[in-house]
């Protein structure tokens, strides 16, 4: 017995040198370990020995066995250390401390144009401010000359909220907080975000953008409003544009004027964009009301001023010949992308 597991431990000694590959080892392994292993073998010829040929031979196959154990568990790690060094060699090398390509996105094309304005704005004296999106029915109407059950808060369709506050329908709910924090003279401008219960289609949201300006001094008139009107037009257009100015009533300007832009989607032709008409709606404008001034403190004997409200979101689609408002909101990255101001 002691001969034959001589001549096992030798076996596996020579086997073990030429061992290359983990494969080949496992091979090894289940000749020598397994169930019809060599060793297990040796082990099942122990029945046939006497008790005290039975123990001293037990204990050399187990000390065997733990011999061929380790050196196959030792050699399997240093295979498969070895085939992780060579993947390492092929593998394509990366380096890691080099920066990162920043991911940044681009910016909606309703905020290049709502910063383009404010440059231009601020160019000419006038301070930028923000306003609340939930405003007091005070501040949207009442502070705008539109009483309570006057017809003309029927213009705007208003979400109400259960607190009696609403949703802002115009950035003219801001005025009378500009013209008290500021008082006059002054000249600022105030975009928002506008909500209206409206019926969706080309040109018309129920969440758009607006741009409020006003001017308030001693002597401003219209043509001070109309020399406005125009610079920034040219200035964000780059061009000459083609608009038109006609009479418009809103409560809180008199005169009030509808500035509208000639279609930049078709050239004026008509196209579902401008309802056919070839001409959007872009800038109503007049003299703030004395009402207007009275109310945020002003003493509308000493001074006038002008008001008006971009439709920022039209001028964005004019701007960039998108045809349909519904792309704005939509989160449709590829038509949003496109916008960029490189
Ligand atoms: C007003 O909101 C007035 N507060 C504007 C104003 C301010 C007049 C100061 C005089 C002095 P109007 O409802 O027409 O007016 O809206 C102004 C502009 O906002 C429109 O010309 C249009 O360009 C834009 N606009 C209005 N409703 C929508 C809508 N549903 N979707 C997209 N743009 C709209």
């Amino acid at each position: 017995m002691k001969d034959k597991i001589e001549q096992v431990k030798a076996r596996f000694q020579e086997e073990m040198q030429s061992i290359c590959g983990t494969e080949e080892l496992e091979k090894i392994r289940v000749a020598y370990l397994g169930k019809k292993g060599l060793i297990t073998d040796l082990m099942k010829n122990l029945k046939d020995l006497n008790a005290d040929a039975k123990r001293e031979a037990g204990q050399q196959i187990n000390q065997l066995k733990q011999q061929v154990s380790e050196f196959i568990a030792a050699k399997s790690s240093e295979l498969e250390a070895a085939l992780a060094q060579a993947r390492l060699q092929q593998d394509t090398r990366y380096d890691i401390s080099l920066p990162a390509k920043p991911v940044t996105g681009t910016l909606h094309p309703i905020t290049i144009v709502q910063r383009e304005l404010e440059d231009i704005f601020r160019s000419m004296g006038f301070a930028v401010e923000d306003f609340k999106e939930v405003v007091t029915e005070y501040d949207n109407f009442e502070a705008v000359n539109i009483p309570k059950y006057h017809p003309a808060r029927d213009m705007q369709d208003t979400y109400y909220l259960d607190n009696g506050q609403v949703l802002k329908t115009h950035t003219s709910a801001a005025q009378n907080t500009i013209l008290r924090k500021y008082g006059a003279p002054c000249r600022a401008i105030f975009p928002g975000r506008c909500f209206r219960n409206e019926a969706i289609d080309a040109s018309h949201e129920n969440t758009f953008f607006q741009m409020e300006g006003i001017m308030v001094g001693e002597d401003i008139s219209i043509s001070n409003l109309i020399y406005f009107m125009k610079t920034m037009l040219s200035e964000v257009f780059q061009k000459d544009i083609t608009v038109r100015l006609r009479p418009g009533f809103f409560p809180f300007v008199e005169p009030g004027f509808e500035l509208d832009i000639q279609c930049h989607v078709c050239g004026g032709t008509g196209c579902p964009t401008c309802k056919q008409g070839g001409w959007i709606e872009l800038c109503p404008c007049g003299m703030i009301h004395p009402n207007v001034l009275t109310m945020a403190g002003i003493d509308s004997e000493k001074y006038t001023g002008f008001a008006f409200g971009l439709g920022l979101t039209r001028l964005a689609m004019m701007k960039f010949g998108i045809r349909d408002i519904r792309v704005f909101n939509s989160g449709n990255l590829k038509s949003l992308e496109q916008f960029t101001i490189q």
